[in-house]
């Protein structure tokens, strides 16, 4: 026993968090992105050989998620558990490895906070005061100004709240916080966000309150219940109250407390950098190691956020190209530290090129060459190291200074490099000669090429574990995670390995993932419960209805009787039916005819006319939409049609065609189109063939 326990102890220690994400919504890839750095990191580490702590959670209590449980007509506890349950269960449909999951409505966590309260307390850092100003309920934040001032972080007009509250000392811990950050430059990184707290600080700071009386959902003051804790307070004691702080175990604090990394996105600075620390000081306790804040994910421009709605689920990612891909995508495209787009296109642009195209194609060529001209032995090589001890060096210390984007690049050089060997050598060749000299040539090549991947392979684990295990278990080398990665060195792959079954990686994206995964967070959206889980949604263009198809307009909530007629007309187009679950929204939701028959009245709605295509050219990045400019005599006007696979634009041109003229615009990929061309729809796929006519006819002509 005492040896075991020397032992472990003998290992080094990593603590490492993220935030405990608010319940109030149901998580998107803003929550995704830190998660699955921090997953990286563990790996890492994992891998490096520390006894690695991975805590994650969520953050249940106070006025907004109160809030949000009414809306949905749930008490705050069943929300809570429910959306808790669905962050939890997303971590563990990509397989993150967090060793620990702490919900603030536990009661581990409620006991340490209230002993945290009572430690201050007594340390006289807490006295009772009167607070009157503003307050953001959305970010949980005390405004300074007057009534009517906008929260400076989100932009919502702040609440006036005027209560008896119990206020923290803040304002002793200005010094002792600067002379903390002089000292420890690493302590907040990156640069940026160091001089923004270092400045904030230096600005003055003001005594804190720590407790509410307007609400319940919270954290009791011990000894007088009618305040509950400040909401802050509570969830940033999470990273000791989950070690076992308050609590009568005090062997997991003991073991990993400082953090060594706590990771958060740098929005919620001020809280960690400035309250967080404070409130250790005042404890008495040691400060974490290191504050990393990165950038903001942002998508459609501005800041993915649940407030804004410019959300996308990591679910849509995972169902079509799955974790890796999303994995890889996040900590390559993006440099961390810094904001970065997030899109569909440029997702599965990565995808190809650097996982289909670029790792998985050169294990699929490597191993494949391996088993047929070796019979799926490793051969004995007698060659020079492809991959030096020095480019291995450099991408860890890559990973330890969370340069992921950097450690990923030089590993993605390192591919290229054997790719281009492979190519230069040609193998293929060589295994057609049989004279000893090729045949040895054949083997150092292809030895060389086999440990290229063993190495790259065990570099990119932590970023891409689905597909390391995978390509471990190809080369014969069992099971990724009991392997030990932490010497990495040339030559370690066995002459004499047998290959595992080969089989694909990363098998190219199909051609229509982009608009999948579009339409898939558009049916999600669309079907949101309005006002349960999203705070307000702004933005209708993502909220509506997939898009149709052949055309266009589609009126998505019409009681208009004539939209049973344009559904009709969509109805003949095949994309309807394409890939997906269900039809379009648009169809769903159009009320159906009482008796299956329209009025004439009713037909005389739809303003069919005769159009002249003038313009058609391919929507880019799109396989079925083009955009066309047809003129009615009397307008020309603008329509993107889902009619690419059917017809190459440069037939339409000149061409008569019959367009719905009176159905509302909307946008198709950031495309207006007014109206929508009529085809009928033959065969099992539904292609589209354009209406026509035997005799000439006046362009702008009526159909009735
Ligand atoms: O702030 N880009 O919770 P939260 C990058 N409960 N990261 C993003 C992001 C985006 N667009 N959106 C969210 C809270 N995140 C508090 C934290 S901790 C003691 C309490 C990530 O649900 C990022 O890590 O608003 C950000 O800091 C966190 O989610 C905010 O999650
Ligand atoms: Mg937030």
């Amino acid at each position: 026993m005492p040896t075991q326990q020397h032992k472990q102890s003998a290992r080094p220690t990593f603590f490492l968090s993220t935030p405990i994400y608010y319940v109030n919504a149901r998580p998107h890839l803003g929550h995704t992105y830190t998660t699955v750095a921090a997953d990286t990191l563990a790996r890492w580490k994992r891998m490096r050989g520390f006894d690695v702590h991975f805590l994650t959670g969520t953050d249940e209590h106070g006025q907004k998620i109160e809030r949000s449980a009414a809306k949905a007509g749930k008490t705050p506890q069943e929300f809570a558990a429910e959306v808790s349950g669905e962050f939890r269960s997303l971590w563990d449909r990509m397989g993150l490895t967090y060793d620990d999951y702490l919900r603030t409505t536990e009661d581990r966590h409620k006991k340490g906070v209230q002993f945290l309260f009572q430690e201050l307390q007594r340390r006289g850092f807490i006295y009772k005061g009167t607070y009157s100003g503003q307050y953001c309920v959305s970010d949980e934040l005390y405004v300074e100004g007057p009534p009517g001032t906008v929260c400076p972080d989100c932009g919502r007009v702040t609440e006036t709240v005027s209560e008896e509250n119990y206020f923290f000392k803040l304002s002793a811990f200005e010094r002792k916080l600067l002379e903390y950050y002089e000292e420890h430059p690493d302590f907040i990184r990156p640069e940026t966000r160091r001089n923004e707290v270092m400045a904030f600080v230096r600005g003055g700071l003001r005594d804190l309150s720590i407790s509410r009386t307007s609400f319940n959902w919270g954290i009791p003051v011990p000894g007088d219940p009618k305040h509950v804790i400040y909401v802050w307070m509570d969830a940033l004691a999470n990273y000791i109250t989950a070690l076992g702080y308050g609590s009568d175990d005090p062997s997991l604090l003991e073991k990993f407390w400082p953090a060594d990394v706590q990771l958060i996105g740098k929005e919620i600075s001020r809280f960690h950098c400035v309250y967080w620390p404070a409130f250790l000081l005042a404890a008495g306790l040691p400060l974490p190691k290191q504050i990393v804040a990165h950038g903001w994910l942002l998508f459609e421009q501005s800041k993915m956020s649940k407030s804004r709605g410019n959300i996308v689920r990591a679910e849509t990612v995972l169902d079509v190209l799955g974790t890796d891909a999303l994995r890889y995508f996040l900590l390559r495209e993006i440099v961390f530290g810094q904001d970065g787009s997030f899109s569909f296109d440029a997702l599965v642009q990565r995808y190809n090129s650097d996982l289909a195209n670029g790792y998985g194609n050169l294990v699929s060529r490597t191993l494949t060459m391996v088993a047929k001209y070796f019979d799926g032995w490793v051969p004995e090589p007698t060659v020079a190291p492809l991959v030096d001890l020095g480019t291995i060096g450099e991408i860890q210390g890559f990973y330890d200074a969370l340069d992921f984007s950097r450690a990923l690049e030089r590993i993605w050089d390192m591919v290229a490099v054997v790719d281009g060997t492979i190519t230069a050598r040609t193998p293929w060749k060589l295994a057609a000669q049989d004279d000893k000299a090729s045949r040895a040539a054949l083997a150092d090549v292809l030895y060389s090429a086999a440990e290229a991947v063993r190495i790259i392979t065990a570099l990119v684990y932590p970023v891409i574990p689905e597909a390391a295990a995978k390509v471990w278990k190809q080369l014969g080398l069992g099971d990724i995670t009991q392997a030990d990665l932490k010497n990495l060195r040339w030559g370690g792959l066995q002459a004499g390995t047998k290959l595992g079954e080969l089989g694909p990686v990363f098998p190219r994206a199909e051609k229509d993932a982009i608009e999948r995964m579009q339409e898939m967070e558009e049916k999600r959206q669309a079907s949101m419960p309005a006002n349960t889980h999203e705070e307000k949604q702004t933005t209708p263009q993502t909220a509506q209805p997939s898009p149709a198809i052949v055309e266009t307009a589609t009126p998505s909530k019409t009681t208009d009787p004539g939209s049973s007629a344009v559904s009709a007309a969509q109805a003949t187009t095949p994309e309807s039916q394409r890939g997906s679950e269900s039809q379009p929204a648009a169809m769903a939701s159009a009320p159906a005819p009482q008796s299956g028959k329209i009025s004439i009245e009713d037909f005389a709605k739809v303003e069919l006319r005769v159009a002249v295509v003038r313009v058609a050219e391919r929507v880019p990045k799109s396989d079925r939409l083009l955009r066309l400019e047809v003129d009615l005599g009397y307008e020309q006007r603008q329509i993107v049609a889902g009619i690419a696979e059917a017809y190459a634009p440069e037939s339409l041109i000149g061409r008569k065609v019959v367009i719905v003229a009176n159905l509302a615009p909307r946008k198709l990929r950031g495309l207006e189109s007014n109206g929508m061309i009529v085809a009928a729809s033959v065969g099992e796929k539904g292609t589209p063939v354009l209406a026509g006519f035997l005799e000439d006819v006046e362009i702008g002509a009526r159909l009735k």
